[in-house]
């Protein structure tokens, strides 16, 4: 029998039609707890098991970039005992998995404003990232304490910096200098977006990046986002026609 926890070798979507970026808003930990009659956290850390997995499941499909939305700016909001346990989850998370991460290759980076963690996750973070940094396998993001109008904002601030110094004049601002101040400026912008939890937002999640992404969103809670579920995702992208604004080709007695 397969083990459902992982993925066949092959994913149904041939290769030329495999996304090189899926991001991935992981939301319904806490209505998944809330089903079994326990406490949010009990999600929190069925959300966590779930993304390990899925981090061997993306690789092994072929997929390079991955971005997984752990925390928002907007997080920070929720009640103080939930953002502690999530700190207390992503440091335990860290130490227990960085190492298989590292011996699998992944090489990991850490997006968004860290200003408010503690001593020690922002210790173990700048372990991670500096361990991993020459890692050639899965490029995997993990976006806490992100904010899609944060990163803008940031990116935007750097520029002004500039043509206060005089370095840059004002006309010289296009979109390929704003883009190079934001967060993931040296990977390709995600070709997918997966959302869990049956909400069809993108809740300030890479706003700037995301401007041609496909976006995938389903009822499934993110602790129930399988390896089959990935594959129908994956299929579904495969299907895709992106034109990114332009048409698509015409016959020439169709043409404007
Ligand atoms: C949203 O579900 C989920 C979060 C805010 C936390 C995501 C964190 C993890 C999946 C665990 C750790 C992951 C890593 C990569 C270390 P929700 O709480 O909004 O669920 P609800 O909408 O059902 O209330």
């Amino acid at each position: 029998m397969t083990d459902p926890d992982h993925l066949p070798i092959a994913p149904d979507a041939a290769a030329d039609r495999l996304p090189r970026h899926i991001a991935i808003i992981m939301d319904g930990n806490g209505r998944w707890a809330q089903q079994r009659g326990r406490p949010r956290g009990v999600g929190h850390r069925a959300g966590g098991q779930a993304a390990r997995k899925m981090i061997e499941w993306v690789w092994n499909a072929g997929v390079p970039h991955l971005t997984l939305f752990a925390f928002s700016t907007e997080n920070w909001e929720r009640p103080g005992k939930e953002v502690k346990l999530l700190m207390d989850l992503f440091l335990r998370t860290l130490k227990r998995d960085m190492h298989e991460l590292h011996k699998n290759d992944v090489r990991v980076q850490f997006i968004g404003d860290h200003g408010r963690f503690g001593a020690e996750l922002l210790a173990e973070m700048a372990r991670a990232e500096s361990e991993t940094r020459s890692n050639a396998g899965l490029r995997l993001n993990i976006a806490v304490g992100y904010g899609g109008r944060q990163d803008l904002v940031e990116a935007m601030r750097a520029l002004a910096k500039d043509v206060a110094a005089g370095r840059l004049a004002p006309v010289q601002i296009d979109a390929s200098r704003l883009a190079a101040g934001l967060a993931l400026h040296d990977q390709p912008e995600p070709d997918l977006l997966i959302r869990t939890g049956g909400e069809s937002r993108i809740s300030n999640f890479l706003l700037w990046q995301m401007a041609y992404t496909e976006l995938y969103f389903t009822q499934t809670l993110w602790p129930d986002f399988d390896a089959q579920q990935l594959n129908q995702a994956l299929s579904w992208f495969a299907n895709r026609d992106r034109r990114f604004g332009r048409v698509a080709e015409l016959p020439e007695a169709a043409r404007a």
